[in-house]
């Protein structure tokens, strides 16, 4: 009666009451139970969202090398009254197969007047981000057939005002590599690159191009210095790459092919982006893959963030959402090399043939791959026929190569028991479960590993999210239930690190303007970029997963949703230090008389926490703060203390033994 009365009054002068629960919580710290992977928290990484051409990769110019179906995509002729059309034909796209086949198409310059200026305008992804005081690395290749060109090239801002601009001299009528450097006065997310070819003559150029001098390392022609870090910031201790349906192509001509991501960038064919049609409501006919990222930089991103790499490879069996094009068993031979090749290409000698492109390529030490995933979301007997002949012929070559196989789109249901029940026969090292569902669904299966069979393979949770209102809904929201839920769903999977090796949240990256599938764990537009709450909840998981679990017990009961709460526990045996994770997914505040055997008398530590009472609420590119983890300090006397648990709050405690 008293609580009706205090919720009445509550009520009428808009305070938010929640109800107050204490649960006793004991963790063992004295007894480690089962080591946690190091692999365990990763990143799954695909080109969907623009996550790598007009993302990651820092290339500003979009179809530098006129190989989009329509070779003037993103291009507009200057000065703009004069179109493609005009009599004279001064810019004409050349089909240069006989040269360069990857990469065939140029741009023939036929200026017979050399007092009027002719150019080219870029779009941009989205338009060219451009930051004051910056620099700019323009390049392209080009060859002076006759006269005397030169090129002004120009960035100008969102109201067409220059705020940059090289002048490069062309001297050889043989391809040649051109550069120039642009310094910025302005700010500008929105820009233009112009190119104005000065003088009279004739030209061929080819692959023109803009990047930022301040990447990632500072590597010309690399990565999103801003993306990396939030990808560095996780601590991740793998990298999925390169997808996702991505890497089965809605046909087998659209695959993910290795071979032609790597060697020089001017020679990698270009290929259409398989999401750039593939929802109508966000249709993306701009959008193809440069492969400006392509297998080496996948590997050297690996390396410099500290993961391991895990490439996943076409079984020869074409999405099977679209079109479920399928090599004949008798064909897949050449499937099979690329996968043997791969290995070479990343761990051989430079002795060997694709060891020596490795080194070639910059990086003559071995990339240590150590696994290999075989096919994406397949399912039924065609993909397991295909498995097992790769199986068979990697386990031949490379005994110790790790082998990641499917089991569908799904989590349950028919075509995930029948995965099942081939997988166990078949037996890859690891399985790959992909979960995209309700909040509600991943804060009820947190159980989900509790019961699995220990004897067969272990699992790579390798897409997982939850999805605020249903699966590829443009409505989803990153908000804070779902990060909640995820963090509860989590504890499971730690807690049951001795059969799940791998887990990661997909997709990755979004462009906030551009994006195809809603939610995503890091947004970004053209200078900036912000972490989801799903984000935070990942990294606290990643830089606290700790190397062994330890007990964690509500009367003796693991902690997998009563009264909304969720529990696991770690031992960091190299720091000394107890790892608690507890996560309240109810609207209720939990008092918590928590008891941590092992600890010294006077134990310290620290407390980060997220707490955020609207749970509809999500971070925005405006307000990427809302949402983030707070520090505070804690101190435990003779292993006993009284700790809160607001309402929707996630929180890791590191205490030092
Ligand atoms: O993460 C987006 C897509 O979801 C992946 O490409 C695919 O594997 C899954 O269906």
């Amino acid at each position: 009666m008293k609580k009706i009365t205090t919720l009445i009054i509550a009520a009428l002068f808009g305070i938010n009451v929640s109800a107050q629960k204490t649960t006793k919580i004991d963790v063992d710290a004295t007894k480690p139970l089962v080591v946690i992977q190091p692999t365990m928290y990763g990143i799954f990484f695909e080109d969907i969202n623009f996550a790598a051409d007009g993302g990651l990769y820092a290339e500003l110019i979009k179809n530098r090398s006129f190989e989009f179906e329509y070779p003037w995509m993103a291009w507009k002729h200057l000065p703009e009254a004069e179109t493609r059309f005009n009599l004279v034909n001064e810019l004409t796209i050349f089909n240069n197969a006989r040269e360069n086949a990857a990469n065939p198409r140029i741009v023939r310059v036929d200026k017979r007047d050399a007092t009027k200026d002719i150019g080219l305008q870029n779009e941009g992804f989205d338009g060219i981000g451009i930051k004051k005081g910056e620099k700019y690395d323009f390049s392209a290749f080009a060859r002076l057939k006759k006269g005397d060109i030169s090129l002004l090239v120009e960035i100008v801002n969102s109201k067409n005002q220059i705020i940059g601009s090289t002048t490069v001299a062309l001297k050889n009528a043989t391809w040649t590599k051109v550069e120039g450097v642009i310094t910025a006065t302005e700010t500008d997310p929105k820009c233009k690159v112009n190119v104005i070819f000065k003088g009279g003559g004739q030209l061929d150029i080819d692959m023109i191009s803009l990047f930022p001098q301040d990447t990632w390392k500072g590597r010309k022609g690399g990565l999103r210095k801003d993306l990396v870090q939030l990808l560095a910031d996780l601590k991740p201790g793998f990298v999925r790459f390169p997808g996702g349906c991505i890497v089965e192509g809605r046909t087998l001509a659209e695959r993910y092919q290795w071979k032609k991501t790597v060697g020089k960038v001017e020679n990698r064919q270009q290929l259409v982006n398989r999401w750039n049609m593939e929802f109508q409501h966000r249709p993306a006919p701009d959008y193809y893959q440069t492969f400006g990222i392509g297998f080496f930089e996948y590997f050297q991103l690996c390396e410099d963030i500290g993961a391991t790499p895990l490439p996943i490879l076409s079984c020869g069996l074409a999405c099977q959402f679209n079109s479920s094009e399928t090599t004949p068993l008798e064909e897949l031979e050449p499937f099979v090399q690329d996968a043997l090749d791969l290995i070479e290409f990343a761990n051989g000698g430079t002795d060997t043939k694709w060891g020596a492109l490795r080194a070639e390529m910059g990086h003559p030490a071995p990339f240590n791959l150590k696994a290999i995933g075989v096919g994406n979301e397949q399912w039924g007997q065609e993909y397991f026929e295909r498995y097992e002949v790769f199986s068979k012929a990697i386990r031949a070559k490379y005994p110790t190569i790790k082998l990641v196989s499917g089991t569908g789109p799904g989590s349950k249901g028919e075509m995930f028991e029948a995965a099942e029940k081939a997988l166990t026969v078949l037996k890859p090292d690891l399985v790959d479960e992909h979960y995209y569902d309700s909040p509600k669904w991943f804060r009820e299966n947190a159980a989900r590993y509790d019961n699995y069979d220990r004897n067969r393979y272990k699992i790579f949770a390798g897409e997982y999210a939850a999805q605020s209102v249903a699966t590829v809904s443009p409505d989803n929201k990153n908000n804070w239930e779902c990060a909640l839920s995820e963090a509860a769903f989590m504890t499971g999977l730690e807690r049951n690190a001795d059969v799940v090796y791998m887990t990661s949240y997909a997709p990755l990256f979004a462009h906030v303007n551009r994006w195809q599938w809603t939610p995503d764990l890091i947004w970004f537009d053209n200078l900036t970029s912000f972490g989801t709450a799903n984000y935070y909840v990942q990294k606290l998981y990643a830089n606290n997963a700790g190397t062994k679990t330890i007990s964690i017990k509500s009367n003796g009961q693991n902690l997998i949703g009563k009264n909304g709460l969720y529990g696991a526990a770690s031992l960091d045996e190299k720091n000394n230090e107890v790892i608690l994770k507890l996560v309240n997914t109810s609207s209720d505040k939990h008092t918590i008389d928590l008891n941590i055997n092992g600890l010294a008398e006077n134990a310290v530590g620290k407390v980060i926490s997220m707490i955020e009472k609207d749970i509809k609420n999500y971070n925005t590119i405006n307000e990427p703060n809302k949402i983030i983890p707070a520090e505070s300090e804690i101190s435990i006397t003779k292993s006993k203390a009284n700790i809160v648990l607001e309402p929707y709050s996630f929180k890791v405690f590191r205490i030092k033994k």
